[in-house]
């Protein structure tokens, strides 16, 4: 079987990418190591590429539809040989993006001023979509077991946010940003059920799931679908194969009125409803090919936590704590029990360590005590990430 180098050296170099380019417009300081926004510094696998030069060779880019086999097969094949999961093709619908996705079934399942349902902390683009949509946020706050060393749902609280007659809607995140949790199939089972009981629309933000360590452990709420379930499973192979740039995702669900409702607004209202011919080519060698390469990029993201929560044993266990995330690449880092102000350690992360991560603020962390830091390098860049974390704390411990 191919082995493939996750070790390579990349280069953004003249891509505008966000991640390099972005960086100090919102850190505000120039020349810094970027370790936050969610995409990867690694190529994405060569078969796709091909397949995507090879649509380029045609040489028109005119508007695409989806619908048809060369969408629905490798979308139906990934699922079936990933999750066991068979698919029908009425349930797979191409939208513009996840968090397009997310955004029309808030205005769709929701009015203004109602509340929409988040587990906290929570992917930051979220409590982004509900405001931007005149929604209210209301907080279900996730409880980290020291024990068992987790984030679990308190169900009788998301109940009774649940039962509360201005909430209609959760987003749920399946595999969790920033957590890495991965849900079991009772909690899910809980959770669409209470979201019944009480009229709440659920919609599971999947495009994580690629990203769950060992695969067989993901559970996807696409397996709990029943026919007109107030329920949508969005997703996508943006974060998997590191196509961000190129916009294109699809949602799985059996609500037939909502999918109308959302089919009309991407032809209507918006007219965002033909296809990326560029997404498709994607679509169709990664659901087909990549499955060998995305085992072994998780096995290297693996390693890379491995490195992380070895050097923090070694160098800053008495300021940091981490668990290795069973789910995502991205690593949620508590600085809790250095006692360190909040607001100094980031600052300091950036004016001594150089590095750019993510606050916990950000994800409605109100104590801003952890950081998001993207794993999805070479090892050498972790290992230049860690040192300037180390060098940051070390002069804060002075
Ligand atoms: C949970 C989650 N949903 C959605 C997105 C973005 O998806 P898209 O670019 O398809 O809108 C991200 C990106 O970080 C994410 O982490």
């Amino acid at each position: 079987m191919t082995q493939f180098d996750f070790n390579q050296k990349t280069s953004r170099e003249g891509t505008y990418s966000v991640q390099y380019e972005g960086t100090e417009a919102l850190f505000g300081a120039k020349g810094l190591e970027p370790f936050w926004i969610a995409d990867m510094d690694i190529q994405t696998p060569v078969m796709i590429r091909d397949a995507i030069k090879k649509r380029l060779d045609n040489g028109i880019f005119g508007y695409t539809m989806w619908q048809n086999e060369r969408f629905y097969g490798p979308v139906k094949h990934w699922w079936k040989t990933r999750f066991n999961i068979s698919l029908n093709e009425a349930d797979i619908h191409y939208a513009a993006s996840v968090l397009y996705t997310v955004g029309e079934v808030i205005r769709q399942t929701t009015e203004e001023g109602d509340g929409v349902i988040l587990t906290t902390p929570s992917y930051n683009s979220f409590p982004n979509l509900i405001q931007g949509n005149d929604r209210k946020i209301i907080e279900s706050p996730l409880v980290y077991d020291e024990d068992k060393k987790e984030y679990f749902l308190d169900t009788e609280s998301f109940k009774k946010l649940c039962e509360r007659d201005d909430v209609s809607l959760y987003i749920h995140c399946n595999p969790h940003n920033p957590t890495g949790k991965v849900w079991t199939l009772s909690e899910l089972k809980e959770i669409k059920q209470i979201c019944k009981d009480n009229n709440v629309y659920l919609i599971s933000d999947e495009i994580h799931m690629d990203f769950v360590r060992p695969k067989e452990d993901f559970v996807s709420v696409a397996s709990l679908l029943e026919e007109d379930d107030a329920v949508l499973v969005t997703t996508g192979l943006g974060k998997s194969f590191n196509l961000a740039s190129i916009p294109h995702s699809y949602f799985i669900t059996k609500d037939r009125h909502l999918t109308a409702d959302i089919n009309s607004a991407m032809g209507s209202r918006y007219n965002v409803n033909t296809a990326s011919s560029l997404a498709l080519a994607a679509i169709e060698a990664a659901y087909t090919e990549c499955g060998g390469w995305i085992d072994q990029l998780n096995e290297h993201i693996e390693e890379n936590f491995q490195l992380i929560s070895d050097y923090i044993d070694e160098h800053l266990s008495d300021v940091l704590s981490f668990d290795i995330p069973k789910a995502t690449y991205l690593g949620w880092i508590s600085f809790e029990k250095s006692g360190l102000d909040a607001a100094k350690v980031h600052q300091a992360l950036v004016e001594v360590g150089g590095i750019a991560v993510s606050p916990g603020k950000l994800y409605l962390d109100h104590e801003n005590n952890h950081f998001r830091f993207n794993a999805a390098s070479s090892r050498a860049r972790i290992e230049d990430g860690l040192e300037r974390i180390r060098k940051t704390f070390e002069h804060l411990s002075k």
